[in-house]
């Protein structure tokens, strides 16, 4: 076995990805295939889920490590019985992406819809977060195992972004809860960490981003272009190595309750 193969391989573990059909998870799934996971997608929607499965099998030939679970990771009763079609149809996984999230649009203060505001923290802390870790750390402490999870924070995590308060206010709490978590399971050897994407075009930002109709930039685009010191979106495979060094223990064992930016230098940004 090569070095590199010893040191990021992940031949004959599991990875669980919520959120499996979105632009991100496609990503980091091709990833985790390339390195010899198999890979159970969890996500809500069959259409998506299955495009995203023939997507993956063309690109990486490797469907036969590859099943989807039907799942709104909203409910623990659900996420139970998606853990447990992932452990008949492949075994208990090593691996546990939180790639559920999203925005929903952006407002002034004043005008803030509270039932969005709530939707938007159920979406990103209670299904992104809270329930999938809660269920299978469970399963993970009963059997002993030392998996390893990787919670998708944002830019809006470190620093508030302009209209867009709840998702602001949840992702700030995937931050916390990620060090919280590393904390309460590290002596279960369980760790926790997260990426930190910048900005790339998934589906439920992407109308904030560019003008449907037009194609072009919106002004929210422009701004973020201009503030992103490599002057461009991100390509979601650009998320491949920091998951990878995650996910493997030999290559991040010690490594726990942090957070990697992958932003093109949006933190760094300055006058
Ligand atoms: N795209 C970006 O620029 C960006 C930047 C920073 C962070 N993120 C975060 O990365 C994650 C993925 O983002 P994306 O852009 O790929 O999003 P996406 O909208 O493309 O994918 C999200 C997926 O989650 C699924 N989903 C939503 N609620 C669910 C539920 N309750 N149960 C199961 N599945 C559910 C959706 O059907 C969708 O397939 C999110 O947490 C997002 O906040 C994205």
């Amino acid at each position: 076995m090569s070095y590199l193969n010893e040191l990021f391989g992940l031949s004959g573990k599991v990875a669980v990805i919520t959120g499996g059909g979105g632009v991100l998870a496609g990503a980091i799934a091709e990833a985790l295939l390339r390195a010899g996971a198999n890979v159970s997608l969890w996500g809500r929607g069959n259409e998506s889920l299955e495009s995203a499965i023939k997507k993956l099998s063309t690109s990486t030939g490797l469907n036969k490590n590859l099943h989807k679970v039907i799942v709104d990771t909203t409910s623990e009763k659900k996420v139970r019985e998606a853990l447990s079609i992932t452990e008949k149809e492949k075994k208990i996984p090593d691996i546990l992406i939180n790639g559920v999230g999203g925005g929903r649009g952006r407002s002034s203060f004043v005008d803030i819809d509270l039932g969005n505001f709530e939707e938007v923290l159920r979406l990103n802390l209670i299904a992104g977060l809270v329930v999938p870790t809660k269920i299978i750390c469970s399963r993970w402490i009963e059997k002993g195992i030392k998996g390893s999870i990787i919670n998708i924070a944002s830019m809006g995590s470190y620093v508030p972004l302009s209209g867009v308060w709840a998702y602001d206010a949840a992702k700030a709490g995937v931050l916390n809860l990620t060090m919280a978590c590393a904390k309460e399971f590290a002596s279960f050897g369980i760790r926790v960490n997260a990426i930190a994407p910048g900005f790339f075009l998934g589906k439920q930002n992407r109308a904030l981003l560019i003008d449907e109709k037009t194609g072009d930039l919106t002004e929210r685009g422009k701004n973020v272009i201009e503030h992103t010191p490599f002057g461009r979106f991100g390509d979601a495979g650009e998320l491949a190595g920091a998951v990878l060094y995650l996910a493997s223990k030999k290559a991040s064992g010690f490594v726990t309750g942090i957070s990697i930016p992958i932003d093109g230098g949006f933190l760094v940004d300055n006058i």
